[in-house]
């Protein structure tokens, strides 16, 4: 199976291009991340197991399908918040866990200030939200993190990676899938991303 799954959705993309641009207002960047969050979820969702069911319609029984495993969305605070809010509304059963990591602006090192996960984390299908993948620290030490508590069935669901990014990930986790809409060029000096969309969690929330 491919590890990266660049979403070249004509719909996403759009969405990106509106993301990238550096005049789009706070409040209008947190709903363009919403929506992106529900497209990329489409698509990282696509091969989660079903079992059959039956299900008594109006008329007869109907043979349907459902998600076999629950599902446990873990953004990383603060930037994967906003892709949450689009996942939420289409999978409003799903438990949800957070991850907290800062990146130190000198070393690049993500350092954890929170977390909270339930137990028992081989039970679920988990995706972890994070729209940015610039070293990959962050969302290395979060998939550490997640497997150190049980989780296998698991996926990361960013919105940009860098290709520094996307080798670290290769090398501390081979093998895991990674659903982007775009990879960027490369990282500046500072670790951003160019050209990248500036910072995620700034311009949800404010610096
Ligand atoms: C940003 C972003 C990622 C991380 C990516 O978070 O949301 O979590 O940087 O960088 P990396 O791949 O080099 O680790 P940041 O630490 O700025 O925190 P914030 O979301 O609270 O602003
Ligand atoms: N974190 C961000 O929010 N943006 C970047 O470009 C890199 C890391």
């Amino acid at each position: 199976m491919r590890e990266v799954h660049v979403i070249d959705h004509p719909v996403l993309q759009d969405k990106l291009a509106d993301l990238r641009d550096r005049h789009t207002p706070v409040g209008e960047f947190r709903r363009l991340l919403a929506d992106a969050g529900t497209l990329l979820f489409h698509e990282a969702s696509r091969t989660l197991t079903t079992r059959q069911v039956s299900v008594q319609t109006p008329l007869k029984r109907a043979r349907a399908k459902r998600m076999a495993k629950p599902i446990l969305l873990v953004p990383v605070l603060r930037a994967g918040l906003g892709l949450l809010q689009g996942i939420l509304p289409i999978i409003p059963t799903a438990q949800v866990g957070f991850i907290g990591l800062q990146r130190n602006e000198l070393t690049l090192e993500a350092e954890a200030y929170y977390g909270k996960l339930p137990r028992r984390l081989a039970r679920y299908a988990v995706f972890l939200l994070d729209p940015m993948l610039a070293t990959g620290g962050s969302s290395g030490a979060a998939l550490r993190q997640l497997q150190s508590r049980g989780a296998r069935d698991l996926r990361l669901v960013c919105l940009v990676a860098a290709p520094e990014g996307i080798r670290h990930l290769r090398k501390s986790h081979p093998g895991m899938p990674v659903f982007c809409a775009a990879v960027d060029d490369r990282l500046d000096e500072q670790g951003y991303i160019v050209p990248g969309l500036g910072d995620a969690g700034d311009r949800q929330f404010g610096a």
